[in-house]
């Protein structure tokens, strides 16, 4: 079984009961993405992974003609983004971060949320991610950080009990793969949601 494939099981067991279960950690992360955020309105957006769709849905509260294309390996996450009427406008498909099935330059802005941890291939995401951003787009990666000691621990555990999980990052560590992929300017906040979970934002183009 490859690593898609094991995440493909445990999501596909996870998707139904997603967002109830995740709610307070879900608003507490994209708030934190979304806080210094500017965007003129029209952009062409890309969500990867996309998951149930929390994300699309406060951005397109906030900017409803922006223009959100999204993709998960997940297609019972992709069923569960597809049932809610305010999505109706995003283009979903079910694609791996690694591959994204879209032209160069296809997008101004390209989100990666709560995710990065499971990517088996995350250099190939990465650059992935920098061949469909226009000259002067910019990528937001939000996820778990390894600068703090108890995601460190976290993330040794998950290692041996989680098929899905594949590994968490320092900031400076993730700074330096997308300097490698071909990213330019990178900056970096760290921010904790809760005792549990410390975080990182990075901005990169
Ligand atoms: C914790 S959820 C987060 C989804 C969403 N970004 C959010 O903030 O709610 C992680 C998602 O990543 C997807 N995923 C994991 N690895 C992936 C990959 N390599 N390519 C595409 N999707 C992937 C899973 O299927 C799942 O839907």
């Amino acid at each position: 079984m490859n690593h898609a494939e094991r995440v493909r099981g445990e999501y596909a067991k996870l998707a139904a009961d997603y967002d109830q279960r995740w709610s307070r950690y879900t608003d507490a992360t994209l708030s934190e993405t979304l806080a210094s955020l500017e965007l003129e309105g029209t952009e062409r957006i890309l969500d990867v992974p996309i998951g149930t769709g929390p994300l699309a849905e406060r951005l397109l509260a906030k900017w409803p003609d922006l223009n959100i294309a999204g993709v998960d390996v997940s297609p019972e996450m992709l069923e569960q983004a597809a049932q809610k009427p305010e999505l109706s406008s995003v283009q979903m498909q079910e694609a791996c971060a690694s591959e994204l099935p879209f032209e160069d330059d296809a997008f101004d802005c390209v989100f990666c949320v709560n995710s990065f941890h499971f990517f088996a291939a995350p250099e190939a995401s990465l650059r992935e991610m920098r061949r469909v951003l226009r000259d002067g787009g910019r990528l937001v990666l939000v996820d778990w950080c390894d600068d703090y000691l108890i995601c460190k621990l976290c993330s040794l555990w998950l290692r041996l009990v989680d098929p899905a999980f594949h590994r968490t990052y320092t900031v400076e560590h993730c700074q330096r793969m997308l300097r490698e992929c071909g990213f330019e300017t990178v900056t970096a906040r760290r921010f904790r949601v809760s005792w549990l979970w410390g975080m990182m934002r990075i901005e990169a183009g």
